[in-house]
């Protein structure tokens, strides 16, 4: 890859230095919705995390704010909790001038027993641009993106995807690492349960790591091999050598029964602490998705550690949702974007 220019989105003497990373051939990037990892190729996900970087300075100007999305208007329909995600798209949105709304679960008409797709045809006759949409149930979004026309981001689909997620903690080991290609990346705990988890597996191997696993066997899926991870009998044996540590919560929403017998004997077993990073590269970092289960999953003096990327993965999430949106109305395309100009 080369840079083939660094252009720049300006209004009012606000400046965006977009840098447009291309190979010869002039790609484009092709998705109008962000449903998955999975449908990303290496090339998706290097022009969308450029493009991360490139609008992670705009945070750190005093008026965090530019006219990219000016015109656009962004939903947030959140059927589960979210700090995280719903803030950080929330926010990215607003310091691209975008206007935004939100809606929960709690105080949607679904409560009277409308139907998914009803209430997102209902959002859609409002004329938004983008619906990003959160929902217990996996493939809700892909539902939602077969019924409406709007751009669609996935914001966490039951125990399915989380591509922006993924995508921030990929953006977050290039920032430490300065490459995702031959790392060694340990993730330990609930991966049968997690998006993440899922995300990552895709997203990490594709870009050329290696995943090596370790959890509760009652917590691993079956049918992971085909990725090429590696299960590990022990956390410390997961973490051996390597140079990501990512740690997962126990997911106890998606558990219809326990299968552990209790978080005191999960957190003796599997929780990292600091005789498990021992067993990681010195230079290793740990990351966690959050919410954090303090000492259940991560003991606090590791995640509270001077290796801890925790919060830096939570700054990155700004930006890769902000590119996210930049890309999806077609950032990067001619003239796309000049409505909201
Ligand atoms: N990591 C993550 O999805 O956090 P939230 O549930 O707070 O959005």
């Amino acid at each position: 890859m080369k840079i083939l220019a660094a252009g720049s989105v300006s209004s009012a003497g606000f400046h965006i230095n977009v840098m447009v990373h291309m190979s010869d051939n002039d790609y484009t990037f092709p998705h109008r919705n962000i449903l998955g990892i999975e449908q990303l190729s290496a090339r998706d996900i290097t022009h969308i995390l450029d493009t991360a970087k490139s609008f992670r300075e705009i945070s750190e100007r005093p008026i965090k704010k530019v006219p990219t999305l000016r015109g656009k208007t962004v939903v947030n329909l959140f059927f589960e909790p979210s700090t995280r995600t719903r803030m950080s798209f929330e926010i990215a949105a607003k310091r691209m001038s975008a206007d935004t709304f939100n809606i929960s679960a709690s105080t949607s008409s679904t409560q009277k027993g409308e139907t998914l797709i009803d209430t997102a045809q209902n959002i859609r006759a409002m004329k938004p641009d983008v619906i990003i949409m959160r929902h217990s149930s996996s493939g809700a979004p892909q539902l939602l993106a077969r019924h409406v026309d709007t751009c669609i981001i996935n914001a966490g689909d039951g125990a399915h995807e989380h591509p922006s997620q993924s995508l921030l903690d990929m953006r977050t080991v290039l920032d430490h690492k300065g490459r995702i290609n031959g790392l060694k990346v340990a993730i330990i705990g609930d991966i049968a349960h997690s998006r993440v988890a899922m995300s990552n597996i895709i997203g990490f191997t594709r870009m050329g790591a290696q995943i090596f696993m370790a959890g509760p066997r009652t917590f691993m899926p079956p049918c992971l091999e085909e990725f090429g991870v590696t299960f590990c009998n022990t956390v410390q044996e997961a973490v051996r050598g390597a140079d990501v540590v990512m740690v997962l919560r126990i997911q106890l929403e998606r558990q219809n029964d326990p299968l552990i017998p209790s978080l005191r004997e999960y957190s003796r077993i599997f929780g990292v602490n600091r005789d498990v990073i021992r067993e990681a590269k010195p230079d290793a970092i740990i990351m966690h998705p959050g919410p954090i289960n303090r000492g259940v999953e991560l003991n606090p003096d590791v995640a509270d550690g001077k290796r801890s990327v925790i919060l830096d993965q939570v700054t990155n999430g700004v930006a890769v949702r902000m590119a996210l949106l930049y890309l999806v109305l077609g950032g990067g395309r001619e003239d796309a974007l000049q409505g909201g100009q």
